[in-house]
């Protein structure tokens, strides 16, 4: 009796212990690769790798700071390796001198984002779409980059010089001539509205957004690791982005059909692209709205949020800026723009392979399996001495003269690259001109620290600053007194 009790006991621990131990096994197997071949290694943390609680160590580095870990690797483990975490196919960041164009020029039908995307809330799921799967999703951001593509020519983003204006005048109307606020708040509406604005029109603006600033907001802040795992969980009805996506896609689904397509550039947008030569669902068309103020206002609200805390804190920056004309200012604030991108850029650039990725490396041919993610890395290009001449380190716009610096490490390259580079030149640059050129800008306390989360760097707290008007600028008439240095 006595015996089989000892024996149900180391059952008991015995079991589970070897379980565990053959799972884990399993885990840190490398993937098979073909004879002649050569795989890219997998890598660990040193306690990464330990029996049970390695692959929780491996989740909670990933989701508490993913670039952190990542950017680890690339400096201790060379130019390739994959990362395994138990829930997701692994990931294999390339970084030796090609890589970049290799991976970024591979063919859509190839090295897919429409996996990659299906990974994140709002744009992935939750906002509804007419398929589920990750073809109809890549589908529909093939058509949206096009779509947005003929959104910006040339012609049409010289409109901002009028816009951004006027949607200045109207958030500092009302500001006394020395006003104290949080430019962690302040700084995303404004942007906000000159992007959307841009796309929707004033009359739609004018009407929703107000609503559709606050809920994008909402939905922009829930994009990090953290709430992404905890949005796959019970959990995701109490996440902010959650109810915003649900508020925002009943708003829309009722409101939209109320304008016609004269009231707006994107709606008309929708309602002439084609998918094989189709008209989106309703759905679908609901989506496509949905998906072009998301690329408006993620990207837009952080990078100009950064570089006007990246030139208001180096006065001599502001300075020069102050001894220039207006065509000199706009340029060199839009160089401050990629050179701000280029230090703090998209953490990541994903996809996922469809069939394997053979390359020649080293005199070698090295195989990353089909159903992986591959991925090539802008935050550790971008500061790499063989790509970045003199100090990559250093914050310098004037690197960018003439042709910017690393260009596709600032708005990625082929089938996915950034449609909007010169959109987002203009605007960022004409919103912190308007700025600059009516205040003084003075930080009261240290700028927040920059927190770096996937894909947004967000400010780590509030950045009160005191505002000082400089010259008396109508405050609605727009274009009035712009430059009272030139
Ligand atoms: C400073 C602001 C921005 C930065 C730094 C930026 C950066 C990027 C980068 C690096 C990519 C490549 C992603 C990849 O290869 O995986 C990308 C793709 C893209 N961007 Fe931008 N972007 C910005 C603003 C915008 C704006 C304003 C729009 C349009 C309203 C836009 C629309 C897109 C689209 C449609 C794609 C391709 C599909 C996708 O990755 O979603 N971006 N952007």
């Amino acid at each position: 009796m006595a015996k089989m009790a000892l024996v149900g006991k180391q059952n008991g621990v015995v079991r589970p212990a070897l379980s565990a131990m053959l799972h884990w096994r399993r885990h840190a197997r490398p993937p098979r690769i073909p004879d002649g071949r050569v795989g890219v290694p997998l890598v660990w943390l040193r306690s990464e790798r330990l029996p049970l609680i390695g692959p929780a160590l491996r989740v909670k580095n990933i989701s508490t700071n993913p670039v952190r870990l990542v950017r680890n690797f690339a400096r201790t483990r060379g130019d390739m390796f994959t990362i395994r975490t138990s829930n997701t196919p692994d990931f294999t960041f390339l970084l030796h001198d090609d890589a970049f164009r290799m991976v970024l020029n591979l063919p859509p039908e190839h090295a897919e984002i429409g996996p990659v995307l299906a990974g994140i809330p709002t744009v992935g799921y939750w906002f509804p779409r007419a398929g589920t799967d990750s073809d109809s999703l890549q589908r529909l951001i093939l058509t949206g980059r096009r779509m947005m593509a003929t959104m910006m020519p040339a012609s049409r983003v010289a409109e901002l010089a009028d816009l951004v204006p006027q949607v200045v005048d109207r958030h500092v109307a009302g500001l006394p001539g020395t006003a104290r606020l949080d430019l962690t708040k302040w700084v995303y509406p404004v942007v906000y509205e000159a992007s959307c604005r841009y796309f929707v029109g004033d009359r739609i603006w004018a009407d929703l957004g107000a609503e559709l600033t606050s809920l994008y907001r909402d939905i922009v802040r829930g994009i990090e690791i953290t709430h992404i795992a905890l949005s796959l969980t019970a959990f995701r009805f109490g996440l902010r982005e959650y109810r915003a996506t649900r508020r925002l896609y009943r708003l829309l689904r009722t409101e939209l059909p109320k304008y016609r397509d004269e009231d707006s550039p994107l709606l008309r947008a929708i309602h002439e692209v084609r998918v094989d030569g189709e008209p989106l669902s309703a759905v679908d068309a609901l989506w496509m709205f949905m998906y072009v103020l998301w690329n408006a206002t993620v990207y837009p609200g952080a990078y100009t949020f950064w570089t006007l805390i990246d030139v208001v804190t180096r006065p001599e920056l502001v300075t020069r800026l102050r001894a220039c004309d207006e065509a000199g200012r706009l340029d060199l604030l839009a160089r401050c723009l990629l050179e701000n991108i280029r230090l703090y850029p998209v953490a990541s650039l994903i996809r996922f392979l469809r069939k394997p990725l053979e390359f020649e490396h080293e005199g070698r041919t090295f195989h990353v399996p089909a159903d992986q993610m591959v991925g090539v890395l802008p935050g550790v290009s971008n500061i790499d001495p063989r790509r970045v001449p003199g100090d990559p380190d250093e914050f310098d716009p004037d690197r960018h003269l003439g042709e910017p610096v690393f260009r596709e490490g600032i708005f990625g390259r082929g089938a996915f690259a950034c449609p909007a580079a010169e959109f987002n030149k203009k605007l960022t640059s004409m919103v912190i001109d308007e700025v600059l050129t009516r205040f003084d800008v003075d930080l009261v306390a240290d700028p927040p620290p920059r927190r770096l989360r996937v894909p947004e760097i967000y400010p780590n707290g509030p950045t009160p600053a005191r505002l000082t008007r400089l010259a008396k600028v109508g405050d609605t008439a727009s274009g009035a007194a712009r430059c009272p240095f030139a």
